[in-house]
């Protein structure tokens, strides 16, 4: 009864009207129950599971049948017997009686239950990847990926985008983030770097007159990881020709709005918009998760002279901000405490807190300020009875980053966020220099080929930090799902940029000059975007980390758990090389 392969149906995909069938499965055995004289057998593959029965002569076959063995099976389609029906399984109206079976391989115990919510560790789980994707869970992160990607290739097909391939191989890509170094065997102690991003290879493409490339392409980044990080990850890379800001931000509100139904959440049509510098004073982020309040406050002006030594001396040079928590004043002063270790990452000396309760207040700087005093910061922040007003203050980089964590940080805590709601949102305007206390020098916040606001450009030199860029970031729930800019395509411009970023001619060229060259022939206007893949698709998982919807990811120290990698490499290899090894550390 040998049929083609293609048309061996899938175990998840029988129904009630497949009774009467004769049909041939192949797949993993899930558990086996014994009822004496009967046997009942889960078969599993990637599409679900489907009941097995073997009775009478099929008995003893059924008998031999351990979890994860791999067995190809001859049977009939029938109906469960009266009150066998599971409905909370697509399958769970039938069964399939066997009639001929084929064990073709038998498995060991497996390390842990192939089952969704398994309580393995994540080591053991990376380990033996294979058994953890083999969990419907996670079967069904991969299967999303895929459709996600079809659609995606399909939608941008259907707006005249052309795939193109760009090396790995490549020379360094500045995105901010340490390289990836891969020693040439013929060209002795030089180095290839791999891509940070297709970045200046896309816009060489719109040189080459491609006009409206996409790419899903694999990016290389050395730097620390984060759940939402991977040392290799996948971008939906977008450049075109002749476009505005406008332009890309109704192409990725299309996209959106074919990508994101696949796992049943509805984009709007379009974005809200809002500026980089909104973001930062009402959320303290640049990707603000707007899906709830306790938004920052101004503070300021009340600290001078108000008596709280820390309060005036952050207001002369830095500034004062807070957030008010509607009934936080039921805080616990333990719980209040805790809040230091929240902020105190981000740089900030802690959190000064405010209670109004019912005919007073509370706050360990009543003292100095007076009631009088607390209470105009209560008032002025718009906290009422049973309130809390949670302050930072320092200089301003330092209050947002530590109010806009805290923000977060109690949103969690206090399941303010609402289930099920989900906010996009552009973020415009961006600076395009970012000054470093450190290193006394601008660096580009995006890269160094994004352009600045046409009338912004006469700043470039009197206040670099003040120019803005044609940047933007698409946000989702907190999220930055992707960013992108309008490029410079002037060289005179360009030029300038390299100047406020202390690069000069020699080494503009040293390290760019493939692209300056490429400008001199005739350089259409344009600029793109990228978007994270593997953290959209955690998103529209709905999982915490991207590891679970990237089939083989590195743990947070860059390893790779199943292979070992990174690994030693044989003597041989480098020497050949000529590479020495340092010695290792730690
Ligand atoms: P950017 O550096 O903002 O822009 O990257 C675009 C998007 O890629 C995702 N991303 C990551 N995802 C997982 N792990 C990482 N280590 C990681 N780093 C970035 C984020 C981010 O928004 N060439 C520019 C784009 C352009 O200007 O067109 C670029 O790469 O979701």
């Amino acid at each position: 009864m040998r049929r083609s392969a293609w048309e061996r149906p899938w175990c998840g995909s029988l129904r009630a009207e497949n009774v009467g069938e004769t049909v041939e499965l192949a797949g993993w055995i899930r558990r086996r129950r014994d009822l004496g004289g009967l046997v009942f057998a889960d078969l599993r593959d990637r599409t679900g599971i489907v009941q097995l029965v073997f009775e009478s002569e099929m008995l003893a076959e059924g008998e031999r049948l351990s979890p994860e063995d791999v067995v190809r099976i001859e049977g009939t389609v029938r109906p469960r017997a009266e009150g066998q029906t599971n409905p909370d399984l697509p399958t769970g109206e039938i069964e399939v009686r066997v009639t001929a079976m084929e064990l073709l391989t038998e498995s060991e115990t497996p390390p842990f239950q192939v089952e969704d919510g398994t309580n393995a560790s994540e080591e053991l789980r990376l380990t033996h990847r294979y058994l953890d994707l083999r969990r419907p869970e996670m079967t069904a992160n991969l299967l999303l990926r895929h459709r996600l990607v079809m659609e995606a290739r399909r939608y941008f097909d259907e707006m005249g985008f052309v795939e193109v391939e760009t090396p790995i191989l490549t020379r360094s890509t500045p995105e901010g983030a340490r390289d990836f170094l891969v020693p040439s065997r013929i060209h002795r102690g030089s180095w290839y770097a791999l891509p940070q991003s297709p970045q200046l290879f896309k816009q060489l493409l719109q040189v080459a007159g491609i006009g409206r490339y996409v790419q899903i392409a694999r990016c290389f980044r050395d730097e620390d990881l984060r759940a939402d990080r991977q040392p290799e990850f996948t971008q939906i890379d977008v450049e075109a020709s002749f476009i505005e800001e406008e332009d890309v931000f109704g192409l990725i509100e299309g996209l959106f709005a074919r990508i994101f139904p696949l796992a049943g959440i509805e984009p709007p049509e379009r974005f809200p918009r809002m500026t980089y510098d909104e973001a930062m004073e009402r959320y303290g982020s640049d990707r603000p998760d707007t899906r709830f309040g306790l938004e920052l406050v101004e503070l300021g002006h009340l600290a001078p002279g108000c008596g709280f030594r820390v309060l005036e001396a952050a207001a002369a040079e830095g500034r004062v901000k807070g957030i008010v928590l509607p009934g936080g004043a039921a805080l616990s002063r333990k719980q209040l405490d805790g809040l230091n270790e929240v902020v105190r990452p981000h740089g900030a000396a802690g959190v000064l807190w405010m209670k109004r309760t019912a005919d007073s207040v509370a706050s360990p700087a009543r003292k100095a300020l007076g009631e009088d005093g607390v209470l105009r910061f209560l008032d002025a922040a718009g906290a009422g009875e049973g309130d809390l007003l949670l302050i930072v203050a320092g200089a301003g980089k330092v209050v947002h980053a530590a109010l806009g964590a805290l923000r977060l940080h109690i949103a969690r805590e206090r399941d303010l966020i609402p289930e099920g709601r989900h906010d996009f949102l552009w973020v415009t305007d961006f600076p395009l220099l970012e000054w470093n206390e450190e290193d006394g020098r601008f660096y580009a916040m995006h890269h160094p080929f994004t352009a600045p606001r046409p009338g912004d450009v006469v700043r470039l030199e009197t206040d670099p930090g003040a120019v803005r860029a044609r940047a933007y970031d698409v946000v989702m729930d907190g999220s930055e799902l992707g960013g992108g800019s309008i490029r410079i395509h002037s060289a005179e411009v360009q030029r300038r940029m390299f100047a406020a970023l202390g690069i000069g001619e020699e080494e503009a060229r040293a390290r760019f000059g493939f692209l300056l060259e490429a400008f001199r022939y005739g350089v259409p206007p344009h600029g793109g975007i990228a978007l994270g893949l593997d953290r959209i698709v955690m998103l529209m998982a709905g999982r915490d980390s991207i590891r679970d919807v990237i089939a083989f990811p590195k743990t947070t120290s860059g390893s790779c758990l199943l292979t070992g990698a990174p690994a030693d490499v044989d003597p041989d290899q480098l020497a050949e090389l000529g590479v020495r090894p340092a010695g290792k550390e730690g």
